[in-house]
């Protein structure tokens, strides 16, 4: 079943055209295949008693909570929610190829809009997803409303873009990634004002009690995944697009060779490839 409610322009779907659509697209499949195991570590510690029978993945991108969830509760429905069209048809493309079709369905929603009819609810996951709401405090209030008794949400989040390079690199221009994530962070802030923030304290003021909280830190090897290197690729030319006309000349002359896939400065070539990231979980019941 799909259901569609009106959007209004806030969702990430509708920030890029079709390309960054698909591109956006692509790196979320590229983060939930890398860090597929650190998904899995966290859905199995969720402190749930019974096995959740209604869940909703909110702002679900692609579907990587979606499908650690219904592997980890397999009497559990899915509803997967988002504002991107791009996104839910991967959802459903993925649920057919696995062969659980019937455990989940999509909706699409803008969040900041009208609350979608989602029913009852027994698990709510928001992972990468309440940074983006332009207001995550009226968000959650709405979920606390529709939680049944002991029900729980979990909130994940990042503490930033994953970094792929030790910040010696390159070697002649040594620590250019972080710069390049400092420029882009300051176009973001203001479009994304809750990037980054301490959700534990908004949840309480939302009337959720926090039955557990942890930070987990990744590092994967490019050796251990070869899409590491793809990630790398893909994410470090987006975030070239956003910060081209602001990076000194000299980084982006940088960064250009090490996107040159066939240069001899190309990231693929690289044995220090490895991609590290921090995820906070906040597991509140209404
Ligand atoms: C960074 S992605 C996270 C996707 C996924 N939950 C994950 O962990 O990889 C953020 C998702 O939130 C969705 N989103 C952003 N704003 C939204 C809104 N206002 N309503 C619904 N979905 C929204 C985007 O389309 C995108 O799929």
């Amino acid at each position: 079943m799909t259901q569609t409610t009106p959007t209004h322009g806030h969702g990430h779907g509708h920030e890029y055209g079709q390309d960054g659509r698909v591109a956006m697209a692509d790196i979320l499949d590229l983060d939930a295949e890398v860090l597929a195991e650190h998904t899995a570590s966290i859905v199995s510690w969720l402190p749930v008693g019974d096995g959740p029978r209604r869940i909703v993945d909110l702002g679900c991108g692609t579907g990587v909570g979606t499908f650690a969830l219904l592997a980890r509760f397999p009497e559990a429905h899915v509803t997967a929610v988002d504002s991107s069209d791009e996104h839910l048809r991967r959802v459903q493309d993925k649920a057919r190829e696995a062969g659980v079709a019937g455990r989940v369905d999509t909706v699409r929603a803008d969040l900041d809009a009208a609350w979608p009819d989602l029913g009852r609810l027994d698990l709510v996951w928001a992972s990468a997803s309440l940074h983006h709401m332009a207001d995550p405090d009226r968000l959650l209030r709405r979920v606390r409303d529709t939680l049944t008794p002991g029900g729980l949400l979990v909130v994940v989040e990042p503490d930033g873009f994953p970094r792929f390079l030790p910040d010696h690199a390159p070697e002649e221009r040594p620590g250019l990634e972080g710069r390049c994530h400092d420029v882009a962070d300051r176009g973001a802030a203001e479009r994304l004002p809750h990037r980054g923030a301490d959700f534990g304290p908004m949840l309480v003021a939302a009337g959720f009690e926090i039955a557990g909280e942890r930070i987990v830190t990744a590092t994967v090897e490019h050796t251990r995944s070869r899409s590491v290197g793809r990630y790398a690729l893909t994410g470090l030319g987006r975030i070239r697009d956003a910060v081209a006309d602001t990076l000194a000349a000299e980084d982006l002359a940088a960064l250009d060779r090490l996107l040159d896939p066939d240069g001899p400065h190309g990231l693929l070539r690289r044995d220090d490839l490895a991609l590290r990231t921090t995820r906070t979980v906040w597991a509140a019941r209404a």
